[in-house]
């Protein structure tokens, strides 16, 4: 259970964004954001949000301020962080307060890499403690998935299964794995840091639009135990294939949907084909998933990692890596963003 911070009414939390293996695409209920399938990840430990909230108690502010990488957000930008406070004000028990929200990623947002996930799980701890909100790690998952689907499994270190669910309470989050299970080692390679163009959210929508959504969603049973095997067993070559082709089976949803969605880049084919060029020729175990953006993860294990990084050196279309392995659940840290 994360402790409420007492009656300080500021808290900052730090969470881990997560990389999904399998991947949550598709919505049977956008308001819930409750997903059609289960989805497994692996929460970061490098590419993390650290997020404060300070409640205006004295009723001071008329409005909630939110500042993300020092940009301070108006109108609809803020809105996804505003409605999301205003869900955390109604089950404090419809309390009147303002909020002032700094946030700060260690890495590009809104490019696939899931700059939200982190997002609402820092946000979800912070808000939660600072208001004095005593909630056990099930029901604060739940209170993150209405911000944003994914960042119901970043309130969890490690490896990650997201319960599919029929309705708000059985749509659960839990641990796996903790992340000393296995040192797994995800190689973000950022080929676009820009914001992509369709947000997550309207994607997820969309998913029922195209022909291969059902297939993608039918096969999933036992491709999730699979992986749950894969990971169980640390065993790199069963995962790697299974986790490719459901990148390429969501981005195959994604491009036939109607209005159809590219993500992809010239650059991320590019990196794509590197991975299998190296595995293929070179027997380089690496293998690449690919969010709702133009990065490539390259998931390997930590031998190989060095010879991923200098490889990449050569490839012109990379802007910048991040690597990261398996993180913590999030942590209410000391030292707040606000003075
Ligand atoms: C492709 O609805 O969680 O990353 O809130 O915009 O980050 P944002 O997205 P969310 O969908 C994430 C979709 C995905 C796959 C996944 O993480 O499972």
């Amino acid at each position: 259970m994360f402790r409420a911070s007492g009656s300080q009414d500021i808290a900052t939390a730090r969470a881990g964004t997560n990389i999904a293996f399998i991947k949550y695409w598709g919505v049977a209920d956008p308001e819930l954001n409750l997903p059609l399938s289960n989805s497994i990840s692996m929460t970061l430990a490098s590419a993390v949000t650290t997020t404060t909230v300070r409640w205006d108690t004295r009723a001071n502010m008329y409005m909630d301020e939110v500042t993300i990488d020092g940009e301070t957000l108006f109108g609809d930008k803020a809105s996804r962080v505003v409605r999301h406070l205003d869900y955390i004000r109604e089950l404090a028990g419809g309390v009147p307060f303002r909020a002032k929200v700094v946030s700060q990623n260690n890495f590009p947002m809104a490019s696939g890499i899931a700059s939200s996930a982190s997002g609402f799980a820092a946000l979800t701890v912070a808000a939660c403690a600072a208001i004095g909100l005593r909630v056990e790690k099930d029901r604060l998952s739940a209170i993150a998935r209405r911000g944003s689907g994914s960042a119901r499994r970043s309130i969890f270190g490690g490896f990650v299964e997201w319960e599919q669910g029929r309705e708000d309470n059985s749509s659960v989050a839990h641990q796996l794995y903790p992340e000393e299970h296995w040192n797994l080692r995800d190689v973000i390679v950022v080929v676009d840091s820009n914001s992509k163009h369709v947000s997550s959210q309207r994607g997820h929508v969309l998913a029922a639009t195209s022909p291969f959504n059902v297939a993608r969603i039918d096969r999933l049973f036992s491709v999730l135990q699979e992986v749950r095997t894969a990971i169980a067993t640390c065993d790199l070559d069963r995962l790697g294939p299974i986790i490719e082709r459901d990148a390429l089976a969501m981005h195959g949803v994604m491009m036939t949907s109607n209005p159809s969605l590219i993500y992809w880049q010239p650059a991320t084919v590019e990196v794509i084909k590197a991975v299998r060029r190296w595995r293929d020729e070179d027997n380089l175990r690496a293998y690449f998933t690919i969010d709702a953006g133009p990065n490539v993860h390259i998931i390997c294990e930590p031998s190989t990692e060095p010879e991923i990084l200098l490889r990449l050196k050569e490839l012109s279309c990379v802007e910048k890596v991040i690597t990261s392995g398996p993180g913590p659940e999030p942590e209410l840290l000391k030292h707040h963003l606000i003075k």
